[in-house]
């Protein structure tokens, strides 16, 4: 096995880092498919947040950690910042309006979502495939966004078909 030092790794500063065209870049990454989460939270003033994020992915299996990335300019950082625990509410094929809803900026984004509270204080969405409460245990540099690296807490799911995203549309999921 080939050891790599990686203080010997080319690791340029990001502001060396090379930007390609936007819309080719956006056009190009639009061809890999994702799931939808919305990402929730409860502060603990008792206010609920929940943000629309399709950079959600697993990283380590033990210990069991999951990160996404939220962009520097969302009114909702601040919070995610300020609050440890939050729920990723994986979305099902018929909650597309949720998605919706919770990708534009709002006072009350809950308005006509039924949810129950989780352990952590997180709102959970009623309907969701799955429910992961976690706590981040950390936030890196990535650019424009942030990316949050977060340990699970609980974990439970249903069954059902997932909302899919590929191209700017919704979809859902086609079985090979
Ligand atoms: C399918 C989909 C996926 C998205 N994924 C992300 C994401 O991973 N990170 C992000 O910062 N914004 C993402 N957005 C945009 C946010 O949901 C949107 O900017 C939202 O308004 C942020 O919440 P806020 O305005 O309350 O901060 C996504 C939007 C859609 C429709």
């Amino acid at each position: 096995m080939q050891v790599v030092n990686p203080a010997t790794l080319n690791t340029p500063p990001m502001g060396d880092l090379r930007t390609p065209d936007p819309a080719l870049y956006r056009d190009v990454m639009g061809a890999f498919p994702t799931g939808v989460t919305v990402m929730t939270l409860a502060t603990p003033e008792g206010t609920r947040l929940g943000v629309t994020a399709s950079s959600f992915n697993t990283v380590s299996l033990d210990p069991a950690l999951i990160l996404w990335s939220l962009a520097l300019k969302a009114p909702s950082l601040a919070a995610f910042r300020a609050t440890d625990h939050f729920a990723v509410n994986i979305l099902a094929d018929d909650q597309r309006h949720i998605a919706l809803q919770f990708a534009r900026p709002s006072d009350d984004k809950f308005a006509g979502i039924t949810t129950e509270t989780g352990t952590t204080g997180a709102p959970l969405i009623s309907g969701a495939l799955a429910h992961v409460e976690c706590r981040t245990v950390a936030r890196h540099p990535g650019g424009d966004h942030e990316i949050m690296v977060a340990e699970v807490v609980t974990l439970r799911r249903r069954d059902g078909a997932p909302l899919v995203f590929q191209r700017g549309a919704f979809h859902g999921l086609i079985p090979a």
